[in-house]
């Protein structure tokens, strides 16, 4: 223990594996969101969120493109630096994007080793439960820890033509079994009905993580970017709108063009 430090000045302890365990254990709720950049996540890390995952999603959110798919292993590991540099106390996890963790293992398994080996993040996002239990295993036993991804997978969208509420309940409490009986830490269950986000958290021991799914779950995930209004368009139905920073960020452009126009900036306050 550290005597040298006076209380204030420790760092929080760490939101670990197995503190995440003993949430669910003690029936503690998780909340995560994303995180692509160091001030946000700073901010994040400060307001108490338990989990910052820099996700594919940076691929729509942030790059402007239609689907997760484009977006590389290069770029979420850049980043993934400076996320895991911001958060002092938030587990961080990091996708791994399309196509490496649908190619030969031991690609995603050297995927893995360098989320943490290259940044300060913690472990990493598989899109997949049943078909992706070999790989939790290969990735849990090398010492990368592996959060699953079932229900609606993102990375799938051309094979489903889409995205849609998935209710296929046997299959998708299947997948969440056989990735956690192959190691996974937790389960991200993503756009399911009620019934099979309770049903999925009833099956399994590891806390269970929702976007979409109802209420049952452990934990609740958003995209950051749609929970404060930094997005365009089309909003899903599970997301809930708690502030409106495009707006923000659209009215101080304004006041600066029209204070740029009309010559009362800069003034005296910021000349030298
Ligand atoms: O990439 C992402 O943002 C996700 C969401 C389900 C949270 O995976």
């Amino acid at each position: 223990m550290d005597m040298t430090k006076p209380e204030s000045l420790k760092p929080p302890p760490r939101v670990t594996t197995r503190s995440l365990a003993k949430m669910r254990r003690d029936g503690q709720s998780i909340s995560m969101l994303t995180a692509y950049d160091y001030p946000t996540a700073e901010i994040l890390d400060r307001a108490g969120i338990d989990i910052l995952l820099v996700g594919d999603s940076l691929a729509m959110v942030v790059q402007g493109h239609d689907t997760t798919l484009p977006v590389t292993m290069d770029q979420l590991i850049y980043h993934a630096e400076m996320v895991g540099r911001a958060a002092k106390r938030a587990m961080v996890v990091v996708d791994l994007p399309f196509p490496e963790g649908q190619l030969e293992i031991m690609r995603t398994v050297a995927c893995g080793a360098r989320v943490l080996k290259e940044t300060k993040c913690h472990a990493v996002k598989l899109e997949g439960g049943a078909e992706q239990a070999g790989r939790i295993e290969t990735m849990v036993t090398a010492g990368i820890p592996v959060m699953a991804h079932v229900g609606l997978r993102p990375q799938n969208v051309h094979v489903e033509g889409g995205y849609r509420v998935k209710r296929e309940i046997k299959t998708l409490v299947n997948d969440a079994v056989a990735a956690e009986n192959a190691g996974a830490f937790a389960v991200l269950v993503e756009c399911v009905s009620t019934e099979v986000g309770q049903a999925i958290n009833d099956a399994v021991n590891v806390p269970t993580i929702g976007i979409g799914a109802g209420g049952a779950t452990t934990g609740q995930v958003l995209v950051t970017n749609d929970l404060i209004g930094l997005t365009s368009g089309y909003s899903p139905k599970f997301v809930r709108k708690m502030a409106d920073v495009s707006t923000t960020i659209y009215e101080a452009a304004i006041q600066y063009r029209d204070a740029i126009a009309d010559n009362t900036f800069p003034g005296d306050a910021e000349s030298f």
